[in-house]
């Protein structure tokens, strides 16, 4: 299939306008330079434009529209406590009118201050509820769920129509019963072609941080309904590889049917490492400091401390370990989150001391 006929299929969902697009692509000479191996290319998602920036702006184009149809005056979500995803919609659900109801679940040690995006869901007026962890083993997103219909079950008492989708805008279920997250991620594999295209090219690989699924999900989508040989390379920041995996799968698949494609994504289309979670979710290592350094002081590009950091330490360990070969041209989405660098402040001082 074409770019452009796949761009006709995507045009059929309704979309409101939130991004500035294209987001900017470019080679980052000096650490090609520095790896010595790859060409290195960046797309810069993190300049989406919406708040801060970052991948969930994309996935909210088509997420809003569906909360508008059916109505919605509150939207419930649910995330980590400095998640993006929880103000990159909130920020958009308030330009629409939508009251934002975010349930935040402490998941790694940084205090509940109003900082980073905790700082910015509370300028926004986002009601927010802050949660004990569930019992993370064995937890699923079905477990997330029920604690979001809970809400969603006393807002409806009070006469609201709450809207509930899952973490990431990721997985279809609550009222977001089509992969639209994922659709928008198909858009943006286009958008990087047409540009990887007009610099004379076609990647080898992508590579980005995985969380809940739909980015890497799209992305996936996009490069086989195209035949495209690039291949998507997940750095997962929290899951492990499997069942990880499964969920990106099953949202591909959910994505392919959406768009009535039928590339036929198999498990072995959906490429993950999970080597670089290292201490957990969230949890800054010397690794990821020294990573935003690295990046900061050779391109001028933040990347933030719990999942572009992580993923471009993967990128330069891949290369390291000749997974990624000479020649070889990678394009890393920087899919944003700087926010969380602030109140990661004391960990990334102490290891760059
Ligand atoms: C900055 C950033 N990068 C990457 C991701 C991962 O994207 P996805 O949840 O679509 O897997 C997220 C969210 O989880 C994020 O906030």
């Amino acid at each position: 299939m074409t770019i452009h006929d796949l761009k006709h299929k995507i045009e059929k969902f309704p979309r409101v306008s939130l991004i500035h697009s294209p987001t900017p692509f470019r080679k980052l000479e000096n650490l090609t330079a520095e790896l010595g191996g790859p060409e290195i290319y960046i797309k810069r998602d993190d300049l989406t434009g919406l708040a801060f920036g970052g991948n969930k702006s994309r996935k909210l184009e088509f997420i809003i529209p569906d909360m508008l149809a059916k109505k919605a005056d509150t939207v419930v979500t649910w995330a980590a406590l400095q998640s993006n995803w929880a103000m990159q919609m909130a920020a958009a659900a308030k330009r629409f009118g939508i009251q934002p109801v975010l349930i935040l679940f402490k998941r790694y040690d940084l205090p509940e201050e109003y900082d980073g995006n905790m700082l910015l869901d509370y300028i926004l007026g986002a009601e927010i509820h802050i949660k004990e962890p569930l019992q993370e083993a064995g937890t699923k997103s079905a477990d997330y769920l029920a604690v979001a219909e809970e809400v969603a079950e006393g807002l409806r008492r009070k006469g609201h129509r709450p809207y509930v989708v899952a973490v990431g805008g990721s997985m279809p279920m609550g009222s977001m019963t089509l992969p639209l997250g994922a659709i928008s991620y198909v858009d943006a594999f286009l958008e990087m072609a047409e540009q990887t295209r007009a610099a004379g090219f076609e990647p080898d690989f992508v590579v980005h941080s995985t969380g809940s699924g739909s980015t890497q999900a799209g992305l996936v989508v996009g490069s086989k309904a195209i035949s495209s040989k690039t291949r998507i390379v997940g750095i997962s920041v929290s899951d492990p590889k499997e069942p990880f995996a499964r969920d990106v799968l099953t949202i591909a698949k959910a994505t392919e049917t959406a768009l009535g494609l039928d590339s036929g994504v198999k498990s072995e289309d959906v490429i993950v490492f999970d080597e670089y979670i290292k201490d957990g979710y969230g949890i800054v290592n010397r690794e990821v400091a020294e990573i935003i350094r690295l990046v900061f002081t050779r391109e001028g590009i933040v990347l933030d401390p719990v999942y572009t950091s992580k993923a471009m330490a993967g990128l330069v360990d891949l290369v390291n370990k000749g997974y990624f070969k000479r020649g070889d041209k990678i394009v890393f989405f920087h899919t944003g989150g700087t926010p969380a660098l602030f109140p990661n402040r004391r960990k990334i001082v102490e290891y760059l001391r």
